[in-house]
């Protein structure tokens, strides 16, 4: 069935208020669209755990830096509906811009502690921009639960710490990576990618598979792990790195050694398209 579609708060709210109980639980899967296998994942994780599964779908322009793709960001609204109606999803919210920000709005959300490396560095403000929009979906939808993707690894964290640090009432639920047949980690960016760059758009997968050979056989120095990483990404020409580093994966603190769990982070660019990948080392 064809999920009710709220293009208003006060609609998603009052679809919603019809719904709730005190044994019945709301889960939310927070996206952007241009749905693929890796959000449907999270989507199908929401409906089994949940009595209401809502969607929402929302190119947030303030996570976006003034040269970044928001404009050209994927957006195909009667595809995901068709995808979210085969999931039984009961409801998407998919506001406008102008539904979600005011023009004098003058309130962000900012985490200052594990948002500021990584992809925080590259991207300045793409985390208020997160935060921001996360907070707000979370007081529009009241969600018991939400579900994030690992591959956004570094967000998910940051989700956590703003939940936990605002007190939100939202368990935040993190889900694998779901990964193309060859290993490519899947993305609505992918769809940037020409016939070349996604061949060598591969390197990243390939390196994360590296890292964790060379930590199977006993590497436990980031500095040797990290070198066999950017032998890969360097073989192939298309790839320019941003970052390729281990943190702890709780607070994503540099390590020198794997000695708690771990998570190797990458960054690259193929072409236009910037991509992210992660694995985990866990002694
Ligand atoms: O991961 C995403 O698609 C976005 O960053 C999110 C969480 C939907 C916030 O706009």
């Amino acid at each position: 069935m064809m999920p009710h579609v709220a293009r208003k708060v006060s609609e998603a709210r009052k679809y919603l208020e019809g719904k709730r109980s005190s044994d019945s639980r709301v889960g939310l899967v927070p996206t952007m669209g241009f749905l693929h296998e890796g959000h449907l994942s999270l989507v199908r994780r929401a409906r089994r755990e949940n009595d209401t599964c809502v969607v929402s779908i929302f190119v947030n322009p303030l996570q976006f830096g003034p040269t970044e793709d928001l404009e050209a960001y994927p957006r195909d609204m009667d595809r995901d509906l068709d995808l979210l109606s085969s999931e039984g999803v009961d409801l998407v919210f998919a506001p406008d811009p102008d539904e979600m920000y005011s023009p004098d709005r003058s309130v962000t959300v900012t985490e200052r502690d594990i948002s500021r490396s990584l992809c925080g560095s590259a991207r300045p403000g793409h985390f208020d921009g997160v935060c921001t929009v996360v907070l707000k979906l979370f007081n529009i939808l009241s969600p018991d639960r939400a579900y994030f993707g690992e591959k956004d690894y570094q967000q998910l964290q940051v989700v956590r710490r703003m939940a936990r640090d605002l007190d939100v009432d939202v368990e935040i639920r993190g889900c694998p990576i779901v990964r193309e047949k060859d290993g490519l980690a899947m993305s609505s960016r992918n769809i940037y990618l020409g016939e070349a760059e996604r061949r060598d758009a591969l390197a990243l997968s390939k390196a994360l598979v590296e890292a964790r050979s060379a930590f199977e056989a006993g590497e436990r120095d980031c500095r040797k792990i990290l070198a066999t990483v950017r032998r890969v990404l360097e073989a192939h020409p298309l790839v320019n790195i941003d970052y390729a580093e281990i943190r702890d994966a709780e607070t994503l603190l540099p390590v020198e050694r794997v000695e708690g769990r771990a998570v190797v982070a990458l960054a690259a660019r193929v072409g236009k398209a910037r991509l992210i990948d992660n694995t985990f080392l866990e002694p």
